[in-house]
């Protein structure tokens, strides 16, 4: 997918997608088995594999994974889970499905990722639950996560969106936790258009999750229409229309299997950008830590706006204005109505979200990046960020201007 508005030559995203998806895709269309069926489980078994995790559970998107696997641990209207403001929506999201509390947590200035320091304050009798969110594919500290967790009596969940292919000291996301569920949606580091996987170390709750998947039918119910499956079906509870299909995993089966390369194409981009970057006052790379590997889903680069006399809006424009395509990741969700009028957060709740986000910039990252496209995207922000320096007083080192 293309990402692409009037003007603009380097798009935000670029899907890596070609003729041997195309051709993963015709084979399923010929077999004339569209939705869950062999596809499914086949890619299932080889998501399992390359994270190292027990089981996998393949579903039609991230959300539905957090949504399940929240079921999956008996959540109970009132109850209360931790997650970062800095997010999607759709970590928080899907408690409100179940009745319960979106607790936010301030982030890691350096990281963007959950404070966990930050998350033990705001644990009460009601907390159940921790969803750590690996911002741009950076884990996070899961060890602190864990001990807290521990200590504090609460399952982990963690929303590895953007983490795919990720490590933590040297054990890949996706095998660390009780849960953790990663998306497939078009614009992800392995993309299906949308899908999701939940991984777990749990057997009952891989079970559980299976059979919410498909309207609470039995686990093998997706087999009934073919030759091996019976007419027969019995329903167990009140489930979702959250299953995948044989369709995308085809697509997701070739996508793994070139998963590493494009791993290491973006990770080739996050180096020269880096590189270039840290010579420039003005601007700040992504702050990574030694113990872990991120995926390079993002990179969110920072302005330093006490040195520039630009804003990051602007900054955005004029990157536009040359043909460059760029977001922000993310409005911290205690600055939307919806969570300000159901949950009562405002402005001025999570400082270190809040400055971070004013100063963040994503930058287009993907394997299809030429390395002149890589260039030019260098120059633009390098050249814009050294003239809008703003000049020093004479005698004096730069002050931070006040707010
Ligand atoms: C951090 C995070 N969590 C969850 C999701 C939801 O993923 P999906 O679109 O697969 O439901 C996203 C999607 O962008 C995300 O960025």
């Amino acid at each position: 997918m293309t990402l692409k508005t009037a003007g603009i030559q380097i798009p935000f995203h670029r899907a890596d997608l070609g003729e041997e998806e195309i051709a993963a895709v015709t084979e399923v269309i010929r077999s004339g088995w569209l939705t869950m069926g062999p596809k499914t489980i086949q890619f299932e078994e080889e998501f399992a594999r390359y994270v190292n995790a027990p089981h996998a559970v393949a579903v039609s998107s991230c959300t539905a994974a957090l949504h399940l696997a929240l079921d999956a641990i008996g959540l109970r209207p009132g109850d209360e889970v931790l997650v970062p403001t800095t997010t999607f929506t759709a970590t928080a999201e899907v408690m409100t499905y179940l009745g319960c509390r979106p607790v936010f947590v301030d982030v890691d200035p350096e990281t963007l990722n959950i404070d966990p320091r930050d998350a033990e304050q705001r644990i009460t009798s009601r907390t159940r639950a921790i969803i750590p969110v690996h911002l741009a594919g950076q884990p996070c500290d899961m060890s602190e996560i864990h001990a807290l967790a521990e200590q504090r009596n609460l399952r982990v969940i963690e929303d590895a969106a953007h983490a795919l292919p990720a490590a933590y000291r040297g054990k890949p996301v996706g095998s660390l936790s009780e849960f953790t569920a990663f998306s497939f949606y078009a614009t992800k580091t392995l993309t299906t258009g949308e899908g999701g996987m939940i991984t777990t170390e749990n057997a009952t709750a891989a079970d559980r999750m299976r059979m919410m998947r498909l309207h609470g039918i039995e686990r093998d119910g997706w087999k009934r229409y073919t030759a091996e499956g019976s007419w027969h079906y019995a329903i167990h509870e009140a489930g979702y229309k959250y299953n995948f299909t044989d369709l995308q995993a085809a697509l997701g089966l070739v996508q793994l299997r070139k998963c590493d390369a494009m791993w290491q194409a973006r990770r080739h981009i996050a180096e020269r950008y880096t590189r270039a970057f840290q010579a420039a006052e003005g601007l700040q790379p992504p702050i990574v830590r030694k113990d872990r590997q991120g995926s390079w889903h993002l990179y969110v680069l920072r302005l330093n706006l006490e040195k520039l006399a630009i804003s990051r809006n602007q900054f955005i424009d004029q990157l536009a204005q040359r043909g460059i395509g760029a977001s922000v990741h993310f409005i911290p969700l205690h600055l939307q109505p919806y969570y300000q009028r159901e949950f009562g957060y405002r402005p001025g709740d999570f400082p270190n979200a809040e400055s971070q986000y004013v100063r963040s910039i994503s930058l287009p990252i993907y394997p299809t990046m030429s390395e002149e496209e890589v260039e030019q995207v260098i120059d633009a922000v390098t050249s814009m960020a050294n003239h809008a320096m703003r000049p020093s007083p004479v005698g004096q080192h730069a002050t931070a201007p006040t707010a």
